[in-house]
Parts: structure tokens; C-alpha cells; sequence
């Protein structure tokens, strides 16, 4: 009997989701805010909050479906304890104010043991005080919340968002904010099913909650929503601005470049957009891991202003070479999940966690390229990699098992991208969009997966569109034959492929340099994945025990062998730099919940295959 997935899963689907965080018609969505990130006329909202858990979703929806009566509405304005004492007949099932606390931004998997597992809606909340209200707009300002979000301000519903790793905003209406103490609270519900994006199955910790900042972003009343800057293919500095206001139209609009003596200016149109071009002079300084120059970028519109910090460089493909301001380059790499450092991570990627990993990448492996997987993450990151000269990866969580036949995934995932472009595009890092990881073949499938490449080429004609491929295995001359076989690639500019011989395969290791590799695409090939575990500290000196240190080299040495023999591979990003949590793996020795394909432990012991990556990398930046 074939089973509907659709309508197997619907139930669950309806249940995950909370009505709000569905985008009920009764509040907008989001409203993104693209430069809201780098605004500093804010209230950081960081710190303690009161967080209570909904597994049953009581806040959001009645026992039959309908709007959640009084007594059960997390977000309402009330002192339940002196309400209820002065209305001894009124029932109130939840108290916010004497509900446990946590410091945010962090998962709720380390507020406190009873919360390591949780699955489920979390409201969260806290007050703020304004001393006045000057600024003619304010929004509140989500980094990312994991995975569907509605947010509430003085009882009041301002906006809902779905997906959990990238940033919105929701427009506090005029009059809802007061002088003194206000109050903000959060329902976050991080439930995934086969219509979420991830799926229900990943290969990474569900890190439930609020993981990056909340603010309240105060703005005039026409303000600078947009602005992308960039060097163009053809050599030219373009600007894009975008206004959001009543005085949008016609507005004069100047993005000044103090370090070239260069400043665009022009009015907006009816929209409230402008967009101009003009050659640099000959002194601009080149983007590049070896000389990450950024530019300071004075951007003014309508009474309003935004610094922002931007490098220029191109990147391209020539037939199979990857090009780098017009030089071929080869992407020394390595993959990383957003989870720092420490036994117990809660996916709170300060500025200070993203430069400790980010820092043994670049310095103690000699990477000059990161795949950021396996969703988009911190701003913190991507900062940091334009800082550090890394070239990025970036990408959506498009895999595995998505569910291709429903529009609202589709709707999902192409929001997902949008917020993520729309965000990011001023980063010079980044030069790769990777739209899917590992996806199954099938009609369904490219039809979704190509509608996700024209849309990043329609945001972003400055980079390259990817994804991470399965190949085929065939026989040629009695030796394995890897295969690139999937419609996609006709869509992409880069293949990526995950290539895992030697680990999900019995293929002795000694045989993996005569493993051959076949493309007829004509494209640049990067292994945007290939890995074994280790736990760190097991060793077996034979080398024979998978999950020994041991192996782990060895399965490095004889695959970084076959590497060499590939001539339209362009890079790599094996899998991975560090540990990291996974329920899929639950070996009681090996894994304990953790993917242990990390060259680093979660506390960032070195294993012995540390070396033999970097070493592999340094004799190929000696070959430039
Ligand atoms: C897959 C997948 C990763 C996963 C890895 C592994 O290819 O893309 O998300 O963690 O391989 O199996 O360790």
C-alpha cells in the first residue's frame, strides 16, 4: 500500500507548527529589515529571560482548535499572582514571572538537564524599560530562532517567522510601545516534520530556541532597509539601496568609499530603490584569503545613515577552473556546523566562538575556505571570515528527505534563501550559495531544486550557485569508477560532491587512490565532503579499528592520494572540523550522540589527522 507522506504527515505538520507561527493573516510576516544587523540605534535584549515550556501547544490554540482563552496565554500583560489573588475565582495555568530563567541567546538544550531533550513550543520572555519614545519606528529584531517563531510585544501579536537560522524583523506598531517597563515574549517551537526545512531527520542536534540576539532596532521614519555593494564581473563598483518609508521616493541616496575618493549618488525611484555603477580607480585593493582588504562604506539616505565594512573581489568559473579575481584558485577547505567549542554547546556562536574555530581553520590548517553547514549561519561568522580572508560556502537546509510536492516547503526554503542572500550579499567571503545537501534524484526534486538556483541568481549575479552531490559508483578496468550523474549539475556553476569510500564502504584504505573519478560536465568539481570518526585519545596502532585515531589518518592519507589524480577537482572542505552533536549516533563508546568526523574533539584536541590535512595543505600552498 502506497502511503500519502503528504497526508500521513499533515497531522504532524498542522500540530508543529503554532497557528501564529504559521503566518496567520492575523499579523504580518516579518518584515525583513536586511541592514537591521549592523544598526546600532538598538536595545540589546541579551540576558536573562523566563522561559516556560508548551508541549502541548496550551498557549497557542484551545483544546478544540480554537484561539487560546484567558488563563492559558503566555504573552498577556497580567501579574498573575496578584490577579489571582484579587479574583479568587480566575484560573491561570502558568506563571511567566516566577517560571525558571535563562540567559539568551542560547538553545534550550543547557537551561537546565530536564530541558536536553526537549522537543517542542518554549515561551520565552522578559521587560525592557524605554526611557522615551524618540524614534518615530522601532522593530523587534530576531538573529535567529529555531524553528517556528511568534513574537508578541505588550500582549500584542507583531509578526511570526518560519526557519530557524536566519534573521527577521517585525514592525512594533505605532502606540504599543510605552514609556517605562514593556514586555516582549517569544513562542518558539523548534517540532520539524517532512514539510519543515530541515526534514525530520538531519544528521545534526535540533538546537531548539533563541540562538542568536534579540533587539529592539529604533529607526527614522524613512530609513536605509538595503544596501548591497560589490564589485561587479566586469570590473565596476555597483551599489543597490533600498528605502522603506513614507519619504522612500525620490530621496536623495549617497554611498561614499572614503578609501577610494569614490561616492555614488542618485534619487530613489517611485519604490524607493536606487541602484548605481562607477569604475574604481586603479588603487582598489583587491578581497583575497592573503589580503582581506575591506573598505569602510558611508551609505546615506532620506536623513538616515549606515556604516558597513565591505570587500571587492570577483569570483567565476572558466570551464573547469575556479577564478578568483580572474586567478585560479584551489579551495583549501574544511566543513563546520554552528556549535561551539565545549562539552556541552548551545549553539551561542559569539564573535569570540566563531574566531576560536575559525582561527584553527585558517592558522592550524592552512584553509583558505570554510563550507558553513549545513544552514546559514551566524553574522558573527561571516564577519569574521571577510576579516580572516576565508572564502565561505554558504547554504540552506535543503536535505535529505525533503518534501518536494509541498508548495509551503517550497515557499519555506525559497524564503530561506532570500533572507540569507539578503542578509549576507555584502560579504565578500562569501562566493558560493549551495541550494541542497545529498538530495534523492527525481523529477520533483529538480523541479524544487531549480527554482532555488534561478532564484539566487536573481538576488545575487556576483557568485556562484552549488550543491552537495551523490554520484554514482560503477566498475571500469576491474577498479571502482565515481560517477557525477544528476540533472542538477546543468543548473549549478560549481559540483560539490560528498565521496565517503573507505568509511561507508569496505574498501580498504590502500585502495583508495585508484578509486577513478568520471564528470563530463565541463564544470569545477569541490569535495564538499569527506570524512571519517575518531573518538580522540582511541588509538589502535595497527590503524585497522575504525573510529581510532589511527584510521582516521590513514583514511585521510590514502584519500587526499586520490585527490591528486582527480584533474578538474578545484577544492575540498572535508568533513569536518570539530565534533558535533548528532541523536543519530549513539554508539556507547564511539559516539555517545556525537558525529565524530571532527579533526578536533569538541574540546578541541587535536587528532592525529589534524596533521596530516594540514600538512597535505601547506604542500599545496607551496605549489601556488
Ligand atoms: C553526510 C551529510 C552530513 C553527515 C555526514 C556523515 O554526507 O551531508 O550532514 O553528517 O555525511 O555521515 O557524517
Amino acid at each position: 500500500m502506497k502511503i500519502n507522506r503528504r497526508t500521513l504527515f499533515a497531522g504532524t505538520a498542522a500540530a508543529a507548527l503554532t497557528p501564529a507561527a504559521r503566518g496567520s493573516s492575523a499579523t504580518p510576516a516579518a518584515a525583513p529589515i536586511t541592514m537591521s544587523g549592523i544598526r546600532d540605534a538598538a536595545v540589546d535584549l541579551s540576558g536573562e529571560w523566563h522561559y516556560s515550556i508548551d508541549p502541548y501547544r496550551d498557549g497557542a490554540a484551545g483544546f478544540h482548535g480554537e484561539a487560546p482563552g484567558f488563563g492559558h496565554r503566555r504573552y498577556d500583560v497580567i501579574d498573575v499572582e496578584a490577579y489571582m489573588r484579587d479574583h479568587p475565582t480566575a484560573l491561570i495555568e502558568y506563571d511567566m514571572a516566577l517560571s525558571p530563567t535563562a540567559q539568551l541567546p542560547a538553545s534550550w538544550l543547557t537551561h537546565a538537564p530536564d530541558m536536553r531533550r526537549y522537543v517542542g513550543l518554549v515561551w520565552y520572555q522578559r521587560t525592557f524599560q524605554l526611557g522615551a519614545l524618540t524614534a518615530p519606528r522601532a522593530f523587534v529584531q530576531v538573529g535567529a530562532a529555531n524553528y517556528a517563531t511568534t513574537v508578541f510585544v505588550n500582549g500584542t501579536q507583531v509578526g511570526s517567522h518560519i526557519g530557524g537560522f536566519t534573521p527577521f524583523t517585525c514592525e512594533i506598531p505605532a502606540g504599543l510601545l510605552k514609556v517605562g517597563e514593556n514586555q516582549i515574549t517569544l513562542g518558539v517551537d523548534n517540532a520539524a516534520t517532512w514539510d519543515t526545512v530541515p526534514p525530520q531527520v538531519t544528521d545534526w542536534e535540533n538546537y531548539g530556541g533563541i540562538t542568536r540576539d534579540v533587539r529592539i532596532v529604533l529607526t527614522p521614519a524613512t530609513f536605509i532597509d538595503d544596501a548591497w555593494v560589490r564589485l561587479t564581473r566586469d570590473g565596476r563598483i555597483a551599489a543597490d539601496v533600498k528605502l522603506d518609508g513614507a519619504h522612500a521616493a525620490n530621496a536623495e541616496v549617497r554611498v561614499r568609499i572614503a578609501g577610494l575618493g569614490l561616492t555614488l549618488h542618485g534619487s530613489t525611484d517611485a519604490q524607493g530603490v536606487w541602484s548605481g555603477k562607477s569604475s574604481p580607480p586603479h588603487t582598489l585593493q583587491l578581497w583575497s584569503p592573503d589580503s582581506p582588504h575591506l573598505y569602510d562604506i558611508l551609505i546615506e539616505g532620506a536623513g538616515d545613515t549606515l556604516h558597513e565594512r565591505v570587500g571587492f573581489r570577483t569570483i567565476e568559473t572558466r570551464g573547469d577552473q575556479i577564478l578568483l579575481n580572474g586567478q585560479p584558485i584551489f579551495l583549501r577547505g574544511i566543513c563546520m556546523h554552528e556549535e561551539e567549542l565545549g562539552a556541552e554547546p548551545s549553539r551561542n556562536m559569539t564573535p569570540e566562538a566563531a574566531r576560536a574555530l575559525l582561527t584553527t581553520a585558517k592558522q592550524g590548517l592552512g584553509c583558505n575556505f570554510m563550507r558553513l553547514a549545513h544552514y546559514p549561519h551566524s553574522e558573527s561568522t561571516t564577519r569574521l571570515a571577510d576579516e580572516l580572508g576565508i572564502i565561505i560556502w554558504s547554504e540552506v537546509p535543503v536535505y535529505w528527505r525533503i518534501n518536494w510536492d509541498n508548495p509551503d516547503t517550497l515557499a519555506t526554503a525559497r524564503a530561506m534563501i532570500s533572507e540569507n542572500i539578503r542578509r549576507d550579499r555584502n560579504r565578500a567571503a562569501i562566493c558560493l550559495w549551495s541550494i541542497a545537501n545529498e538530495t534523492p534524484l527525481g523529477d520533483a526534486r529538480l523541479r524544487f531544486l531549480t527554482q532555488l538556483a534561478a532564484d539566487v541568481r536573481a538576488l545575487d549575479d556576483t557568485r556562484l550557485v552549488t550543491a552537495a552531490l551523490l554520484t554514482e559508483r560503477r566498475t571500469q578496468d576491474g577498479k571502482p569508477l565515481m560517477v557525477l550523474n544528476d540533472p542538477l549539475a546543468d543548473h549549478l556553476d560549481v559540483l560539490g560532491v560528498n565521496t565517503y569510500n573507505g568509511w561507508y564502504s569496505d574498501d580498504p584504505l590502500s585502495s583508495l587512490p585508484d578509486i577513478g573519478w568520471r564528470s563530463d560536465y565541463g564544470k569545477p568539481m569541490i569535495f564538499s565532503e569527506l570524512g571519517a570518526d575518531a573518538l580522540a585519545g582511541f588509538h589502535d596502532t595497527g590503524g585497522a579499528h575504525k573510529f581510532s585515531e589511527e584510521f582516521q589518518a590513514e583514511y585521510y592519507r590514502q584519500t587526499l592520494a586520490m585527490t591528486e589524480k582527480i584533474p578538474f577537482l578545484r577544492g575540498m572542505s572535508p568533513w569536518i572540523l570539530k565534533d558535533f552533536r548528532s541523536p543519530r549516533r549513539q554508539h556507547p563508546i564511539y559516539q555517545q550522540g556525537w558525529n565524530r568526523k571532527g579533526l578536533i574533539s569538541p574540546t578541541g584536541d587535536r587528532k592525529q589527522a589534524f596533521a596530516v590535512l594540514a600538512e597535505h595543505y601547506a604542500r599545496l600552498a607551496a605549489q601556488r
